[in-house]
């Protein structure tokens, strides 16, 4: 992070982290981190190494509460890093959904915190560490700015923007609204600052970041102005933007054009069906169709004629048929998804859909999700292979873990582009860095390359 002290409430002590879930974790991560680290913490990376752990974890699915459950059961036994006693704090979806009842599972957790209040976590640490009681807080609204709080970066050179948080759809089977309140956008004359001060730091990529990024300033200005956000990254000298998550039935034709209309705005886009069932679209309340999403589709290629599309898909919701599931299958040969996120329905507590009858088994639902993950891969190799043979620039993020002679990169589209690192060279001048890349071969899941330029 960029202005890290030693002196402060948490000086000399260590901490680490565990996230699970989405983007907006991983960002409230980032914050979490550089937050600790301006109050004097210095970061670890193993529990048994740390005086503070701090559990950030998504609820949107039923598996990120088992797997936080077993891990935080699990520490109960690991002694303390220090002389004083580890302190355990549990924060995100979780912790606004679940507050006090959490340290009634768990009762060695510290402190709960939610979604609206991170920025209170340090002094909940520091009275925590003074020999103040366990304590969960969840707000439930907050006119906190966490935009304002430090930061630590993982990637100096790739950067999350946030720009609204909260989501006012309720889709049926979701528990975000629930857990992220309703929709609230960042002034947009925040946004242009941050924008313009990343392209002035050299950052590389920003990623405007929000559950529904294209009804963006609805809440502050009446009507969405999304499209006035991507002119300004459009024009605002960063080599690549992206933005997630985008509804299908908010992208406006201002806002295609705009996306169509700067080079830097790179020609992927992630548009969640859900369903390719008209019937399961409605009872998800999703407000499209299968032919309205089609006529998106059909726009967004007449102004980006190359644009990759990703998606998410969720199987076995409460009543899905044979046929249904069948239209999902058709849908995605239609459309031709370069990837997709595919779910298990996970029936979340509060939720409507919760509500509705379900008697699919279990083993029929896993046979449609591993019908679906077939044409899933099938549509990515064939929309990969339009890559092969092709020069294309490739943002490079380092050596991959696995192999050390590897380089790991993205495509303007967000592929994985794999490059051997040249022989003598070293990885860290790759890292943050946009070089050509001759594409080889083009798999599943990754492309692979050479350097076209040595
Ligand atoms: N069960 C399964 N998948 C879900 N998602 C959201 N809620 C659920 C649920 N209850 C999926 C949706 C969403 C993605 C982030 O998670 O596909 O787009
Ligand atoms: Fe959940 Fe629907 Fe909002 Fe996405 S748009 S966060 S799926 S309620």
């Amino acid at each position: 992070m960029e202005d890290s002290t030693q002196s402060g409430p948490l000086s000399g002590m260590t901490y680490s982290q565990r996230t699970f879930g989405c983007q907006m974790n991983v960002h409230d991560a980032e914050r979490v981190a550089g937050m600790l680290e301006a109050a004097g913490a210095t970061r670890v990376e193993t529990i048994e190494e740390a005086d503070i752990v701090v559990f950030l974890t998504c609820c949107v699915r039923e598996a990120a509460d088992v797997r936080l459950m077993g891990q935080v059961a699990s520490m109960k036994n690991i002694p303390p890093a220090h002389d004083a006693p580890r302190i355990v704090a549990v924060g995100g979806c979780i912790g606004q959904r679940d507050g006090a009842k959490l340290q009634e599972a768990l009762s060695h957790v510290d402190i709960v915190f939610g979604t609206h209040n991170i920025g209170h976590l340090v002094e909940l640490i520091s009275e925590r560490r003074e020999g103040g009681k366990p304590v969960a807080e969840v707000l439930e609204v907050s006119d906190e700015d966490v935009c304002g709080l430090p930061i630590r970066r993982e990637e100096p050179w790739r950067a999350w923007v946030p720009i609204m948080t909260g989501c006012n759809n309720f889709c049926t089977y979701c528990i975000v609204p629930y857990v992220r309140g309703r929709e609230r956008s960042r002034p947009i004359e925040d946004v242009f600052a941050e924008i313009d001060s990343l392209a002035a730091e050299g950052v590389q990529e920003a990623i405007l970041l929000g559950q529904n990024v294209n009804s963006y300033g609805r809440d502050l200005y009446g009507s969405p102005r999304f499209s006035e956000v991507l002119e300004h990254a459009g024009r605002s000298g960063l080599a690549r933007v992206r933005f997630i998550t985008s509804h299908p039935k908010d992208i406006s034709p201002l806002t295609i054009e705009a996306f169509a209309s700067y080079p830097n705005l790179m020609p992927h886009l992630h548009l969640p069906l859900q369903s390719g069932s008209d019937r399961i679209l409605k009872l998800m309340n999703r407000s499209y169709d299968t032919g309205r999403y089609l006529e998106v589709v059909d726009e967004l290629r007449d102004k980006i004629p190359d644009i990759s599309l990703s998606t998410d898909i969720i199987v076995g919701f409460p009543g899905e048929t044979e046929e249904d599931f069948c239209d999902t299958l058709s849908m995605v040969e239609e459309v031709g998804y370069g990837s997709a996120y595919t779910f298990i329905y996970s029936r979340r507590e509060g939720t409507p859909a919760a509500e509705m009858e379900d008697d699919t088994p279990h083993e029929v639902i896993q046979d449609r999700f591993d019908r679906l993950v077939d044409v899933v891969q099938k549509s990515a190799y064939e929309q990969n292979q339009k890559e092969a043979g092709v020069r294309l620039p490739v943002l490079f993020d380092g050596v991959s873990k696995r192999d050390g002679a590897m380089l790991n990169g993205k495509s303007p589209k967000d592929q994985t582009v794999h490059v051997p690192l040249p022989d003598g060279a070293d990885a860290g001048d790759f890292a943050g860095r946009i070089r050509e890349v001759e594409i080889e071969e083009a798999r599943t899941w990754y492309l692979k390359g050479r350097l076209a330029d040595g």
